[in-house]
């Protein structure tokens, strides 16, 4: 096992790139299995879970052939559903994502209960209505999900609650539908709408992804003999914004779409830092002390709740007592036990958390709780007054690409070494 050592009180500056986003490339690549042909993906995010969705693939007989680190070609002609490795499954959240494509091509699908970062209960109930509705039986039973249909008829769904996940899944099961399928109150997030460009790209008829209100024309067969570029990651620019904001720094951050990012640049004006946006990249500097703000964590466009925990390192330091509102998961204030113990003064409650602003951290070994709440932690090292072990990075991997390189190349004094070092 490794883990990170940091030591702070470096002020941020310099350029970074954004890589693919995380939450697309894990429904992109799935989404090929509704390809009876090749297609090509390129700008993937460089993270675990892309190269475990890429194995779990291959061991279902699709033809993957690495171009370079961020592209590949995958041919899902000849693939068999019943060779989903169950335990890789299990790893991560997304695997979900295969229950839509696999019943929307193969009218059989079967994988693990999900897993995922432990940020609540996380139920899958609106996926499952979403492909009833489309005509499948789904079966849950010891720790499997299975779904199979004879065929499938579009039909109209409504998501009791805004979901990314259940909004892709239903998207994708019902591409190959016979009939139009209206996927109402729809999230709306970025990587939604990439999904969707996606498969149209390939040959699907997807309007409105976007809006809350989603129709899908069923086609006959997707041929792929496209290349598609995956989205910039609008998570990790937010997280490099607060990033040049709480170390003081001043930051380029290139290879974004800034339109995805405008509820980030509010709150980071709102406490008094600086943003200059530009269409595809922007700068975010530091001029003078932040103070309080409030947030409440919504669905796009709202303030994302993957950008909460980096928020709260933020406003950790802030002068005065700000309050952030978790809307979407009921247990994602965990990281704030590991910034207490760097000299935060925060107190969480189930959706709510206190921030009462100290003057600053204190380096300490502290451990990521899960993906976000890992890139929060490498925040307040940095902004620490000396030495920060960040243990369990496993998490971060799964998340973003070359992570400590991109913070060393901003002058962090970040390594990665073997536990026991
Ligand atoms: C996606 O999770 C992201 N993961 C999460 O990012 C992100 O936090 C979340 O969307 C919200 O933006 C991926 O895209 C792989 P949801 P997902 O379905 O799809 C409830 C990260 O750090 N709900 O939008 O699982 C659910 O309990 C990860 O990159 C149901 O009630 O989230 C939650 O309260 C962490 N029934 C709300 O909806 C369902 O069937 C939103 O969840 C599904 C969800």
């Amino acid at each position: 096992m490794e883990k990170l050592i940091i030591t702070g009180g470096t002020p941020l500056k310099g350029e970074v790139v954004i890589s693919g986003a995380k939450n697309a490339a894990v429904a992109i690549i799935p989404a090929t299995l509704l390809i009876n042909g090749v297609c090509r993906i390129d700008n993937l995010p460089n993270i675990s879970d892309v190269k475990l969705y890429c194995n779990i693939l291959e061991n279902m007989g699709a033809k993957i052939e690495w171009i370079n680190e961020h592209e590949i070609t995958i041919d899902t002609r000849k693939i068999d559903p019943h060779k989903v490795p169950l335990e890789d499954t299990r790893k991560f959240r997304a695997s979900y994502y295969l229950l839509g494509a696999l019943l929307g091509r193969c009218k059989f699908a079967e994988v693990s209960s999900p897993g995922g970062c432990n940020i609540g209960s996380r139920p899958i109930d609106l996926h499952i209505k979403s492909f009833e509705a489309l005509g499948a039986n789904v079966e849950v039973a010891n720790g499997k999900i299975t779904a199979t249909a004879k065929k499938l008829k579009g039909t109209n769904i409504y998501m009791d609650v805004v979901s990314v996940g259940a909004t892709i899944n239903a998207m994708l099961a019902a591409v190959l539908a016979e009939g139009t399928t209206i996927i109402d109150n729809a999230a709306k997030e970025p990587h939604i709408v990439d999904v969707a460009n996606f498969l149209n790209t390939m040959g699907a008829d997807i309007r409105g992804a976007g809006t809350d209100m989603i129709k899908v024309n069923g086609v006959k067969e997707l041929r792929g003999n496209s290349t598609y570029s995956v989205v910039p990651d609008q998570i990790e620019a937010g997280t490099f914004m607060i990033a040049a904001i709480a170390s003081k720094g001043d930051i380029q951050i290139k290879n974004c779409i800034t339109k995805h990012l405008e509820s980030i640049i509010a709150k980071i004006e709102e406490v008094g830092g600086n943003v200059d946006a530009n269409g595809d990249h922007l700068r975010v500097w530091y001029t003078k002390k932040t103070h309080r703000a409030n947030i409440k964590t919504l669905p796009y466009p709202g303030f994302p709740t993957d950008l909460q925990p980096q928020m709260g390192v933020l406003l950790s330091i802030s002068e005065g007592t700000s309050i952030i509102n978790e809307g979407i998961w009921e247990s994602r204030f965990q990281y704030t036990q590991e910034l207490n113990k760097m000299g935060a003064q925060i107190t969480a409650n189930g959706k709510q958390a206190v921030f009462e602003g100290v003057k600053k951290l204190t380096g300490a070994p502290v451990t990521a709780t899960d993906l976000r709440a890992g890139a929060a932690l490498i925040i307040a090292g940095c902004i620490a007054s000396g030495r920060t072990e960040i243990y369990n990075l496993n998490h971060i991997d799964r998340g973003y690409e070359n992570i400590e390189e991109k913070f060393r190349k901003l002058g962090a004094k970040i390594q990665r070494v073997d536990e026991e070092e």
